[in-house]
């Protein structure tokens, strides 16, 4: 059985001796680009590319203000401090997710909440977060305070897993009767929608990354894209060392940070946002051939949740029990398939394992049955 599942990954990319989990494809302007840039002399922060990549995010998006930055943990954590996150509140978010969205609150020397995921949508479970706030927070001057901690609750961060949008209305609704600020982790989410409305476009603020293994890529570079014009020259103002604009002074009125893209990794990544819907529709293709596989092999694959269109930015399956997932991934890996399991859940992780959690039955079912397959675009 996992020799006929490999070898039907190895078909939908022939003449590839190891299939990898996604790989970049470099099939347009790149080149012409990067070459711009050098011959220019505009290869750092600042740079025509730099404002092309923002504006093409914003009508992609359909947001009205993005500003790009070094990748999309630096987004993250500049959205944290943007909408007021501070030492020791609180932050709600999910256990399944990558490592660097509980590090960004913890950069702020505040403290995670995991709250449970949806298995359908793979991302933060309206009804979990609904239960976690009934019964453990209330509201001082309109303040959410947690009454187990006492700690304020600074804002909540929903993550659209593999691409896959979680049901970020009703999670907003909820957190909106809380006065909680969402923050979008739509790291993975690029080219997803929600009832025809982009991800990361939901909430106060919307954080993407084009890291190399991302739908497209620059490199390492991330955006953060917001409505709210207000918090976007906060945003603006942090990512450039806080610097207040002169002919020449070097005056900083706070501490700013040094998290904006280069021109050359904007470079890159206005060549790859030419070929995103094509690269989507090729990922959607793929999607349906392996959706269609595993119905056949009476193997769960994934499919995309009710009111949305999903970039099936990594492409899932799930197996029994924990057992078998791991004989998989042992016998996919040893014959040239690369597959992963979930991430291990941020409350088993050291560094945030005494941290509060709900019921996490969704999130220990998924991340123990879980597995990636091989994702990237089938074009060369
Ligand atoms: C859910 C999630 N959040 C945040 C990030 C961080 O992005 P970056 O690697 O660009 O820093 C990633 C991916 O890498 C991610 O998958």
């Amino acid at each position: 059985m996992f020799k006929e599942i490999t070898d039907f990954i190895k078909q939908q990319y022939p003449n590839q001796d190891f299939i990898p989990l996604h790989e970049p494809r470099f099939i347009g302007n790149e080149k012409k680009y990067l070459n711009d840039c050098i011959d220019s002399t505009y290869v750092s922060y600042v740079g025509e590319y730099v404002t092309k990549f923002e504006q093409q995010i914003q009508e992609y998006t359909g947001t009205k203000h993005a500003k790009a930055t070094v990748n999309g943990t630096t987004a993250l954590h500049i959205a944290l401090i943007a909408i007021g996150v501070d030492m020791d509140d609180e932050v709600i978010t999910q256990p399944l997710t990558f490592v660097a969205t509980a590090n960004a609150i913890a950069y702020q020397k505040a403290h995670p909440v995991f709250v449970d995921v949806d298995k359908d949508t793979m991302g933060m479970s309206p009804n979990s977060l609904h239960h976690f706030l009934k019964t453990n927070v209330e509201l001082k001057n309109n303040v959410p305070y947690n009454r187990t901690t006492n700690r304020k609750i600074s804002g909540c961060i929903p993550m659209h897993t593999f691409g896959h949008p979680c049901k970020i209305d009703e999670i907003i609704n909820i957190c909106n009767e809380y006065n909680i600020p969402v923050i979008e982790d739509a790291a993975e989410s690029l080219g997803s929608f929600y009832n025809n409305q982009h991800t990361g476009t939901f909430g106060k603020i919307g954080v993407l990354s084009f890291n190399g293994n991302k739908t497209i890529t620059c490199g390492g570079g991330g955006m953060i894209i917001t409505d709210d014009k207000g918090l976007s020259d906060k945003i603006n103002h942090l990512t450039t060392t806080a610097k207040v604009a002169h002919k020449w002074e070097y005056e900083h009125d706070e501490v700013g940070y040094n998290y904006r893209l280069t021109n050359v990794s904007a470079a890159l990544a206005c060549a790859q946002m030419e070929n995103l819907s094509l690269f989507i529709d090729n990922k959607r293709d793929l999607a349906t051939i392996y959706s269609d596989y595993f119905k056949q092999k009476n193997i769960q694959f994934i499919t995309e949740p009710l009111n949305s269109k999903s970039n099936y930015w990594l492409n899932a399956i799930l197996f029994n029990d924990k057992k078998e997932r791991d004989q998989f991934l042992e016998f996919s890996n040893n014959n040239g398939v690369m597959a992963r399991p979930a991430w291990q859940l941020m409350n088993k992780l050291k560094m945030f394992e005494s941290c509060q959690t709900t019921d996490l039955t969704n999130s220990i079912y998924l991340s123990e049955r879980l597995v990636n397959i091989p994702s990237s675009i089938r074009i060369k």
